[in-house]
């Protein structure tokens, strides 16, 4: 059963005399229990497509479209996200479907203790008085790996470290063992030996809380670390999607091989940097043909002038290229 289902989800924005095409008819499905990942450059639509799915873009200046947007919440209730009022969709984001970002400090208030602010969950969700909360609070703050919880309730966010303040973040969206987590960049802003952690102790909730991850980065080895499935997602559309360990051994598009390229190998001694060639293409400006013909090695002239669809190639593999062959990474 999909916890979550998205059919044909287009996002544009206006900005002035233009629209942009953010998202451009994107699927995807997080089963029950599942780790989905979502991964692709900077700029490629991850954080939109998230978004929408939780209510959370302006419109204007967004605009958002899909044939399904569906959400399956832990009574079996099929929710549609497009017409979900806004005090329904305030419940369901706390208690069924919760976010992380990769900025803690933005969404812990200044002026509260931690303390406060987890308290406040419990108290609002879960109809707990303050003393009750407060021990739910100081609950929640053991099971994210803070060390004394009471002391760090009273302090406030700008007293504790990124990591830290993330764990805060992992706590409060975990606290009401929501059905799905979307995490976005959970881990970009801090430490590399940090980083490690966090993403362990996500792993931990998802499998204790038997949530289901969808795990937003730029990062495969955060894939090959968090996720089953994966889409690869370039320029608003999905590129290609597969289980995890198929992905990352047999690549199929050009554009996936490229990124599987820029994983630093710790194995390896000599510093390697690999990077793709030129940038993502401003949304304005996308190729006439295949979105990444001007960046691909492989790219012919049928490329460029037709963008390919996205190809079943009948295994559990989804791939938007023509050729879809390995063959051609020997050349
Ligand atoms: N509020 C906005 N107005 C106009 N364009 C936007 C807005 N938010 C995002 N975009 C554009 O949508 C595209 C996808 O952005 P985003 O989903 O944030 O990328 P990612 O998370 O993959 O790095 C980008 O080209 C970005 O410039
Ligand atoms: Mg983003």
């Amino acid at each position: 059963m999909n916890v979550l289902e998205i059919k044909n989800l287009k996002v544009l924005f206006r900005t002035g005399e233009h629209f942009v095409r953010a998202v451009e008819g994107v699927d995807i499905t997080v089963g029950e229990g599942e780790r989905v990942a979502i991964v692709g450059e900077s700029g490629c639509g991850k954080s939109v497509t998230s978004l929408a799915c939780m209510r959370l873009l302006n419109t204007p200046p967004a605009y958002i479209a899909a044939d399904a947007l569906r959400f399956t919440a832990k009574d079996g209730t099929v929710h549609d996200l497009m017409q979900k009022p806004e005090n329904e969709m305030l419940a369901l984001r706390a208690e069924e479907m919760a976010m992380i970002f990769q900025d803690p400090s933005t969404f812990l208030n200044p002026v509260m203790t931690i303390g406060e602010q987890l308290d406040e969950v419990f108290i609002y969700h879960m109809n707990m008085k303050p003393k009750q909360a407060r021990a739910r609070s100081i609950e929640m703050m053991k099971k994210v790996g803070i060390p004394d919880p009471a002391m760090r309730a009273q302090q406030y966010p700008h007293e504790l470290s990124g990591g830290l303040k993330q764990r805060i973040l992992i706590a409060m969206a975990t606290s009401c063992s929501p059905r799905l987590l979307i995490a976005d960049e959970p881990t970009t802003a801090l430490d590399v030996t940090i980083q490690a952690q966090i993403l362990g102790l996500i792993r931990e909730r998802c499998e204790k809380e038997r949530m289901s991850l969808l795990m937003i980065t730029h990062d495969l080895g955060v894939v090959r670390e968090m996720a089953e499935r994966v889409y690869v997602m370039y320029c608003g559309k999905i590129v290609e999607t597969g289980t995890v360990d198929e992905i990352l051994s047999a690549p199929k598009h050009p554009y996936t091989k490229a990124l599987i390229d820029t994983i630093p190998d710790m194995e390896e001694k000599v510093d390697r940097f690999v990077q793709i060639p030129h940038n993502v293409p401003h949304p304005m400006h996308k190729p006439e043909g295949c979105y990444f013909s001007n960046r691909c090695a492989y790219c012919t002239a049928l490329c460029r002038k037709k963008q390919p669809p996205l190809f079943d190639r009948g295994d559990g593999r989804l791939v938007r290229c023509y050729y879809q062959t390995e063959e051609l990474w020997e050349k």
